[in-house]
């Protein structure tokens, strides 16, 4: 594609201006990407690859002197293993159809994210994505046996491995994932399948102070076990912005200061729902939480996950800037006041929005300065990532780095292992045509 056939389409979920760039490629094979990169490596054209444009750091964005590289038609799922329990998968298929596929076979994809419907397991595999099941099963880097990719001048990588045991040297497919598009294109991945469990129960609690919710989070892993696979907070102003009368439907009173959504999945349908319902009675006896909600159909228990997952209400503000930070669960409290009070401090109008992962240590803020200021971006960036160092936190748990947040690379990375960085850069893409400027420039 050339000119208004790629302006028609938007730069991503994120930006809805025109998508600019020299030419948009779309192979469907191994073979043609090969091909597509051969010829740019010749003429040393950069190359963005795109997957389904969910990504939240601005990673895949395009300018006009760039080609890109969309894997939208190598969406087939080649083998599904279900003695071994693998399947493998082309990049450009979408997360959710791939995890139906799998469920009509009796197997389960436990990968899961708001994103499913557009992005695809390549991007995820790029991007190393987590989501809302890691405390239980690990991000994308723990789902992944094996994968194929191509390298900046054409090379296949072909590194199909499908055993979860395989120690001969180097792990390389590990170096991909979560390279951003920098190292190679991947373009299919041999992933791990569990069994579709047996039953799934849901609930969405209120708690009345953060102390309260790390003392849940503890009483479900204690009496929940390896059954745990979520654990979703929202802070009271994120709960009531999503339900705002005209978005999400309440389930419960909207005053409280804290939900969490609880999710767990068991072998055993009557026996894990009585068992889960004793154990939200047991927190709700002994006031760790204020009231639950239990869903009764799949339909109610969408409903309660919308509230966790559709954050449009939030995106109305202009901008809303979205963070993706980890720090260790008992620094938490302290971390998000220390933020707040800077942002009342810096803008008074300004609205924070706080939910996360966070049995998993990773927070997501919202951030509306509400504020003709300028930079508002970079100053909004100091409020966020000052206070981070002193709790030894990450600037991202999840999102990555992509072109927003190379500037802050260094807070959560020493020089030596940023220098580590650059010389595999180097080494897998000497002319530096993938995805340049994405994680680091390579010449600072
Ligand atoms: C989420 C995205 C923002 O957790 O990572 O909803
Ligand atoms: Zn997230």
């Amino acid at each position: 594609m050339t000119g208004s056939e790629i302006s028609e389409r938007a730069v991503s979920y994120w930006n809805s201006s025109p998508k600019q760039a020299k030419a948009l490629v779309r192979p469907r094979s191994t073979e043609e990407v090969q091909a597509a990169l051969k010829i740019c490596h010749d003429f040393g054209q950069s190359v963005i690859t795109q997957g389904g444009m969910t990504g939240c750091v601005e990673g895949a964005d395009s300018s006009p002197e760039n080609v890109i590289l969309s894997l939208e038609r190598m969406t087939q799922i080649e083998d599904i293993d279900e003695i071994g329990g693998t399947a493998t998968v082309q990049a450009g298929t979408v997360l959710q159809t791939f995890q139906e596929t799998v469920q009509e076979r009796g197997l389960y994809f436990p990968l899961d994210l708001g994103a499913r419907g557009s992005c695809t397991i390549g991007g995820n595999a790029a991007t190393n994505a987590g989501g809302i099941n890691v405390i239980r099963y690990g991000m994308m880097r723990n789902l992944i046996l094996g994968l194929e990719a191509i390298l900046a001048d054409g090379t296949i990588v072909s590194s199909m491995n499908h055993m979860l045991k395989n120690n001969t040297g180097y792990d390389l497919k590990q170096l991909f994932i979560g390279s951003e598009g920098t190292l190679g294109v991947i373009t299919k991945v041999v992933v791990k399948l569990e069994r579709q469990p047996a039953s799934r129960v849901t609930a969405m609690t209120a708690l009345p102070d953060f102390a309260h919710v790390t003392k849940f989070l503890g009483h479900c892993q204690k009496e929940l076990g390896g059954m745990l696979t979520a654990f979703e907070v929202m802070w009271g102003d994120h709960y009531r912005a999503v339900t705002e009368p005209g978005w999400n439907k309440s389930p419960m009173d909207r005053s409280h200061e804290f939900y969490v959504l609880v999710e767990c999945e068991g072998l055993d349908s009557d026996a894990d729902s009585e068992r889960f319902e004793t154990v939200m009675a047991s927190a709700l006896e002994k006031e760790i939480i204020q009231d639950a909600v239990l869903p009764k159909s799949e339909k109610e228990r969408r409903e309660l996950w919308e509230v966790r997952e559709n954050f449009e209400a939030v995106l109305q503000n202009d901008p809303a800037l979205l963070y993706d930070v980890s720090l260790p669960i008992r620094n938490m409290s302290a971390y998000v006041e220390e933020v707040q009070q800077g942002l009342k401090k810096q803008w008074p109008q300004s609205a924070c929005y706080v939910l996360g992962h966070i049995g998993d240590g990773n927070l997501h803020l919202f951030i509306a300065p509400n504020s003709m200021d300028a930079d508002l971006h970079g100053r909004s960036d100091e409020l966020v990532y000052g206070p981070l160092a002193q709790y030894g936190g990450s600037v991202s748990a999840e999102h990555g780095i992509g072109t927003e947040k190379k500037k802050w690379l260094k807070h959560s990375r020493s020089e030596v292992e940023v220098e580590i960085m650059k010389s595999v850069k180097r080494t897998f893409d000497p002319k530096g045509i993938l995805n340049p400027g994405v994680i680091f420039d390579l010449a600072q």
